[in-house]
């Protein structure tokens, strides 16, 4: 790999498939994607990661509950998480589910690596084992709860393997202390430190009392323990066994929750270290996102959905609000009032306001095009001074992680040209060539600013800051600004500004939050008309859907949903959303506009005349900013979930008909 494209390699957790993601996990996600878009800016090849854990017993029961294998359970689970990635602009480079077979090799072969190198053993075990953490619990006794979910505890008693854990205290101490930056933030590291000096106890990794995981070669009915086999899903991504001709491995961060800082710090390097693998760079642990002061969970009831936030305000407006809310690596509080506050402060008031009013000056007085600077004050120098350094100030937030602190300094940067502008007041001054001048020279400052606020933004908000750069007409895409040729003074003038477009438009507080609880009570809890639609079918608009409900519905409650024969009139893709197609359908009383999920299996042209079946009372929803008013039914169809339209071939239906 040439020296000047170094290579960067980071992953989410892979999550588990028990459930579909609320903002906890797309906090990780989106710090990913925010790094993984910085460092490309900074030059990087960068690799980005994540995928679903899909062994335990909680599949397996989850299975059991919603009376289907575990394989169809979870393929179509981790389609679910996929698409909703997919939908939030959050695809990773690689996704790697635990069942994919090139992930089960790469778990057998690590075995066997460890095993060969002597850190394998067969033994016993008898502990308190939390189902729920897939983990013994350490020194708990029967009728003990779980210390980290506070659920009951089992007797297991198994044959396991053992890895010898206790073998690597004082390697993996040392390698703590060569490299302190292994473990970040620094509170973490101590604790893990303590915690290693404790001792260490040998793990079992394979069980008997599972049947749903990765089997160990040989050694049937020993599947291996969730942990040894989640992982390993990080080397499996780049390349398993071959990692070497990708040349992406050892990782270079490995974010987490800290909740699960002991697995990646501790068990991961150790497990590698046995196989004589490269050890990752660096395992940072963020803090959590809480509901009601209570780390979110679907059984509390105190979950946050992203889709619906992303519809109202943006998925722009949920990253920012992520980043900008809370201290990298501290635990903070979630709450509808302070985003849509930051909102409208921010974003509507802050960048979008200074965006439309930088427009809207050079609009009105230079015909739209970038005016040219001429004489510079004192108070112009400053403020290029002032935004120069806060160019190096934000890069080294970013570079430390230190999201809050980059995004409060670009921020300060856009107050500081909210001031320039009410004390210039470029537009109370007249034609004369003097003041002609000075107008042109506090413009092009704005709009200098406004180019270097949205490189520096754009991380963070990919959306907002593309709209902004094709806005100030600039050349290329603000994904391909180098960041570390971004300076003062590179905004050429006499360029005709492109078309406004509506950045971040002002919300009424309440309303906004009446709209997001309700949609997320609605995906929450989904009407018996959603659920019944999706029983052996999959909406192709793709709702997020307990897949669970093992209750039986009633005639009534079926009757409830009307389906009826729709004619496809158009159909076309959406920009920035690959999967879903906006398509107009005939349904005998009315043309409406529906979203279906079907883009990467549909042509749009081939569509048009199409017949297919249409829930037609479902309430209207947005999908990507796009309102759909209806659902396109279709089959999920093998492990991606592959839609297949439902149609009638054989019998000319009329449009319009009902389905019963
Ligand atoms: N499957 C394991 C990880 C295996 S990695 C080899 C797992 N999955 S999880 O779905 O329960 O959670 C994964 C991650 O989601 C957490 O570590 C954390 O990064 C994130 N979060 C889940 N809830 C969260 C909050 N409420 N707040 C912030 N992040 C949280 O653990």
């Amino acid at each position: 790999m040439s020296p000047r494209n170094p290579k960067f390699y980071l992953t989410t957790p892979i999550y588990y498939t028990n459930g579909l993601p609320h903002i906890g996990h797309t906090y990780t996600t989106v710090v990913a994607d925010t790094i993984r878009r910085y460092k490309r800016m900074r030059g990087y090849e960068v690799v980005m990661t994540t995928g679903t854990d899909e062994h335990g017993v909680n599949v397996e029961r989850a299975a059991k509950n919603a009376g289907v294998s575990e394989t169809a359970f979870v393929a179509k689970m981790a389609a679910e998480w996929r698409a909703l990635w997919d939908e939030l602009g959050l695809t990773a480079d690689e996704f790697v589910r635990t069942t994919d077979l090139h992930h089960v090799r790469t778990v057998q072969w690590l075995f066997r690596q460890c095993r060969e190198n002597g850190y394998v053993y067969k033994g016993h075990y008898t502990g308190q084992y939390c189902i729920y953490d897939n983990a013994f619990v350490n020194d708990a006794k029967p009728g003990d709860n779980c210390p980290d979910c506070g659920r009951p505890t089992e007797t297991v008693t198994e044959e396991n393997y053992f890895f010898k854990l206790s073998a690597f205290q004082k390697p993996l101490l040392d390698f703590y202390k060569k490299h302190p930056e292994f473990i970040q933030p620094e509170s973490r590291r101590n604790e893990i430190v303590s915690f290693v000096e404790g001792g260490l106890k040998d793990l079992s990794i394979t069980r008997t009392t599972i049947r749903w995981g990765i089997p160990v070669p040989g050694e049937e009915p020993h599947v291996f323990y969730v942990w040894f086999d989640a992982l390993t899903a990080y080397l499996s991504a780049v390349g398993g066994p071959e990692f070497d001709k990708r040349g992406m491995w050892p990782a270079d961060l490995h974010l987490v929750g800290k909740d699960i800082i002991r697995f990646h710090t501790v068990y991961w390097p150790a497990f590698l270290m046995a196989a004589m693998l490269p050890v990752p760079k660096q395992v940072w642990a963020h803090g959590w996102f809480l509901m009601d002061a209570a780390k979110m969970s679907k059984s509390k009831g105190n979950v946050v959905l992203p889709r619906p936030i992303a519809n109202m305000l943006g998925m722009d407006a949920l990253r920012y609000f992520l980043l900008r809310e809370v201290v990298f690596g501290q635990d903070g509080n979630f709450s509808y009032d302070a985003l849509v506050t930051r909102y409208n402060s921010d974003l509507a008031n802050g960048l979008g306001n200074l965006a439309s009013r930088t427009v809207a000056l050079i609009e009105k007085n230079f015909s739209g095009k970038i005016p040219k600077a001429t004489e510079r004050k004192p108070q112009d120098e400053a403020l290029a001074k002032e935004v120069q350094a806060a160019i190096g100030e934000a890069l080294e937030g970013f570079e430390n992680l230190s999201f809050a602190r980059a995004l409060e300094t670009i921020w300060g940067v856009i107050a500081s040209a909210d001031k320039y502008l009410t004390t210039e007041q470029p537009w109370a001054l007249g034609h004369s060539a003097e003041e002609q001048s000075r107008k042109a020279t506090v413009l092009w400052t704005t709009a200098e600013l406004l180019r270097i606020v949205t490189v520096l933004a754009h991380p963070v908000m990919p959306a907002s800051t593309a709209k902004v750069w094709s806005l100030l007409a600039l050349p290329g895409s603000v994904e391909a600004v180098e960041l570390d040729g971004l300076r003062w003074g590179q905004l050429t003038p006499g360029k005709q500004l492109g078309p406004a477009q509506p950045l971040f438009p002002r919300v009424d507080k309440n309303e906004a939050i009446e709209r997001m609880e309700a949609m997320a009570n609605e995906e929450l809890n989904p009407a018996p008309a959603t659920q019944t639609a999706k029983a052996g079918a999959t909406p192709a608009g793709a709702a997020a859907v307990s897949p669970t409900s093992p209750e039986k519905i009633s005639i009534e409650d079926f009757a409830k949903v009307e389906m009826r024969v729709g004619q496809i009139k158009t159909a076309e893709r959406i920009m920035g959303a690959d999967k879903l197609l906006k398509l107009t359908v005939d349904i005998g009383t009315e043309i409406r506009q529906i979203c279906a999920g079907i883009a990467q299996y549909y042509e749009p042209e081939k569509l048009i005349g199409r017949k297919v079946a249409v829930v037609v009372n479902l309430a209207p929803r947005k999908l990507r900013g796009v309102e759909s008013n209806g659902m396109v039914i279709a089959a999920a169809v093998g492990p991606e979930g592959r839609p297949v339209l439902a149609g009638f071939p054989d019998e000319d239906v009329e449009v319009g008909a009902r389905l019963k």
